[in-house]
Parts: structure tokens; sequence; C-alpha cells
């Protein structure tokens, strides 16, 4: 299937996780993605295995806080592949601690990554999509930005302010074709949790209609949805991707 054929996708943080099989959904619908991530070696790995697939990929190294790494990687990419179609904010970071301990550096380095970096690529891309008249934004935001969570006051906050920042993209983009929505995972299966032990699984997953912990490709089917055209009157949106945790 080939729903985006040819689309170029730029997918931050996508060496691995959530952000890899979001790359990998995408290249699997025929569009081209771009993994963008810290770590060159992790980049090639990420890459070559999406090659493995017969599917297409490139990756950049920058890191999404630094606004001249970021327009130098997107002006390197509309060099080479001639447009960007699709953006999404998936790079993230946690520094957990209760408020009363936690440090400011802690506080600082989730807000500089989760909400300015999502706010720095969206205006770096914005001058390429505006052009275009035409444009998908998707902003991965998380269920804890919602609902709040004892121990990641920094990390609620940067996800509550996606969602705000989502809805205020959305309606500075609208006029120029450019949609912008969000989506909150609530407790997906990667490498951050696969360190769980099953009696904490077990424990998050009672409080989960649905029963089990998400897979990452449960986020990464909703993107491709909402950067189809199936999706063409959706925008400002939060849509949250978590079992029925939260409704
Ligand atoms: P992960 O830690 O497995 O992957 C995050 C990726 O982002 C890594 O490859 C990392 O190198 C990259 N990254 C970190 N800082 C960066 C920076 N400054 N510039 C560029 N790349 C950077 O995380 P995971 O679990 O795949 O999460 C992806 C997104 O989904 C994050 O935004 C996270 O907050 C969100 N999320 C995850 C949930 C989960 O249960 N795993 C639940 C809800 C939201």
């Amino acid at each position: 299937m080939e729903r985006l054929k040819d689309k170029v996708v730029i997918i931050t943080g996508s060496a691995r996780g959530i952000g890899f099989s979001i790359a990998e959904a995408f290249a699997r619908n025929g569009a081209i993605s771009v993994i963008l991530d810290l770590n060159q070696e992790d980049i090639d790995k990420a890459v070559q295995k999406i090659d493995d697939l017969g599917f297409r990929a490139l990756g950049f190294a920058a890191n999404v806080t630094d606004p001249n790494a970021i327009a130098a990687v997107f002006k390197e990419i509309v060099g080479q592949l001639g447009r960007i179609d699709v953006l999404i904010n998936n790079a993230g970071i946690t520094k957990d601690g209760l408020i009363m301990k936690m440090k400011e550096s802690d506080w600082d380095a989730v807000i500089a990554v989760n909400l300015k970096g999502t706010f720095v690529c969206s205006q770096k891309v914005c001058r390429y999509m505006l052009k275009q008249r035409s444009g998908s934004i998707i902003n991965i935001a998380s269920v804890i930005g919602i609902m709040g969570n004892a121990g990641q006051a920094n990390y609620a906050a940067s996800k509550g302010g996606i969602i705000a920042l989502t809805k205020s993209t959305a309606k500075e983009f609208a006029s120029r074709g450019i949609r912008v929505n969000a989506v909150a995972p609530g407790f997906i299966k990667t490498e951050m949790t696969e360190n769980l032990s099953q009696e904490v699984v077990d424990k998050y997953s009672e409080a989960i209609p649905l029963r089990r912990m998400g897979l990452p490709k449960d986020v990464a089917d909703l993107c491709v949805f909402l950067a189809s055209d199936e999706a063409d009157y959706i925008t400002g949106q939060t849509i949250n991707v978590d079992g029925g945790l939260i409704m």
C-alpha cells in the first residue's frame, strides 16, 4: 500500500523506539523517511534497517534544540529531495523527580528538548511548507501532558505545552493548507519501558481498559493516518493512543 507515495517525512528522534517505528511505517507506505537523531552511528543503523526491508530512508544528525543545526539540515533535505511534506516532532526525554527535589537543570533539559525542540523544528519547517501551501505536522505529546503525573512535573509541563503549541500552530497555518495535530501515547513498549518488571507492567496494565501496553506501531499507524489525505479535515486535535486509559 502506497498511500504516502514519494512524500518526504522528517521524524525527529527516530533512530529507535516510537520514532523508528513511525519512520518504518511511513517508508512502508511509500514515503521517504528522514531519520533525524543525535548519534550518527545509531542513525546509520536505523537507515540500514529500513533499507534492508526494501524501503527508502536517509539520515541526518542534529539536536532539535539547536535552531542553526536544524535549519541547515532542513535546507540540505530540501536541496536533496525538493520538499518536506510531513514533520513528526517525536524527540523527547524524561528526567523524573519530585518537584521539591527537582534540579533546575533537569527542568530546563526536558523543556528544551520536548517543548522548545518542537517549536524550533516547526518554525524551521514552516518556510518550506508555507511556500508549498501544503504540509502536515504531527507532535508527539503524551497522556501525561493531559492528566499530570507525580514525579514528572517537567515532562508533564512539556507535553501539556506541546498540546497548546499544536493548537496555536494549527490556527496560524490552517489558511495555508498546513495541518497540525498531536498524538498522545499512553504506556508504550519501547527500549525505555523494556526494563520494567512484569509486576510493574501488570500494575499499569490493570488501569488500561484494553488491558495491555501499547506498541510503537499503534502510535505509528495513527501518524500515517493523520499525514494522509484521509485526514485532510482534521487539524488542531490531540488524539490519544492509550488503550482507553483516559476518556
Ligand atoms: P526513546 O528514548 O526510545 O527515543 C527517543 C529518541 O529521541 C532517541 O533516539 C534519542 O536519541 C532522541 N533524542 C533525544 N533527544 C534528542 C535531541 N535533543 N535531538 C534529537 N534527537 C533526540 O523514546 P520513546 O519511548 O520512543 O519516545 C518517543 C516519544 O514518544 C517521546 O517524545 C516520548 O516522550 C513520547 N512518549 C513515549 C511513551 C512511552 O511509553 N514510551 C508514552 C508517551 C509519550
